[in-house]
């Protein structure tokens, strides 16, 4: 049994929306809130799998909403989010949703296309919706947003520059993000984490040091949570390589960067 008391701090129940609630990361930590009580709003893109979901933690006796829509509206993921936060004020936002691409071999770099994708789902929309929760928080002067980022943001990966390139963008955001807020009552913490056995890292072919489990991840963020940590990088040994990238010169983290190798599944072809 989880020990965490099923309210905010101020002894309002709580409510917590999260985003990429139908698999991996997102959908432990709709289930590690439902048993400690929260009210939850999921979002996803895939209807029955978020129902599914849904149905497991509303067994945990809490209210549970959900939406399935397109991040990549970043428009509608606004208007949504308002409407959800005026039907019952938010208390927690989880943006964990994130899309994890790279070049195929035989390309130079990413297509266009999925460029603009990533840009969109992993830092422009939850940047977005980051923005529409602060402004909701920061009138009430509580709340908690949460930005799930990437270990990737920490270097130049030259076969997945759109990932490392939104990640970075939304690690930015979320530090700027803490210090404007943080006098207002209202916390942020950014997550890196590191390899996740989730269906996004299963797509990538080769050596994934210190995987961790989405149930493991889901505790950890919760932790950071509850200390209003602002930033959480997991394991470990990523925290020691984010020093190391910027401790090297940058010729010989070009030579060793230039050097990496990495394949990945094509998208459909893992299952959550
Ligand atoms: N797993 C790792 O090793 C790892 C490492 C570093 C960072 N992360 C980050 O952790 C977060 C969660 O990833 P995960 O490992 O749990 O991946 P996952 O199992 O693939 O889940 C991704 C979630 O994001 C949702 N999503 C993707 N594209 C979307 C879109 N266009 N609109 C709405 N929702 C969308 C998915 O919804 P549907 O399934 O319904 O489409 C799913 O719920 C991501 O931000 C990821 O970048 C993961």
């Amino acid at each position: 049994m989880e020990s965490q008391p099923s309210q905010t701090m101020n002894g309002a129940p709580g409510r917590a929306l999260i985003t990429g609630a139908s698999g991996g990361i997102g959908a432990e930590l709709a289930r590690l809130y439902a048993r400690r009580g929260w009210n939850l709003v999921l979002w996803g893109r895939d209807a029955i799998r978020l129902e599914a979901i849904a149905r497991d933690c509303r067994q945990c006796g809490v209210n549970v909403m959900v939406r399935a829509l397109d991040l990549q509206d970043g428009r509608a993921a606004i208007a949504a989010y308002r409407e959800d936060d005026a039907a019952m004020p938010i208390d927690l936002a989880i943006l964990a949703a994130g899309l994890g691409d790279m070049k195929t071999p035989d390309e130079v770099t990413e297509k266009a296309e999925m460029v603009l994708e990533l840009g969109l789902v992993n830092y422009a929309t939850p940047s977005a919706m980051a923005a529409a929760a602060a402004e909701a928080m920061v009138r009430r002067r509580r709340g908690h947003i949460v930005l799930v980022g990437s270990v990737a943001a920490f270097h130049a990966i030259p076969f997945a520059a759109a990932y490392s390139g939104s990640k970075a963008g939304l690690k930015r955001f979320s530090e700027s993000l803490h210090m404007a807020l943080a006098p207002h009552g209202v916390g942020v913490t950014l997550v890196s984490p590191g390899f996740v056995d989730t269906a996004m890292s299963r797509r990538v072919v080769g050596f994934k040091p210190c995987l961790q489990t989405p149930a493991a991840a889901a505790r950890q963020i919760a932790g950071a949570v509850e200390r209003g940590q602002a930033h959480l990088v997991f394991p470990f040994l990523f925290s020691i390589l984010r020093l190391v990238d910027v401790i090297v010169p940058w010729p010989l983290k070009r030579w060793i960067l230039s050097r990496l190798k990495a394949g990945q599944v094509p998208r459909g072809q893992i299952s959550q």
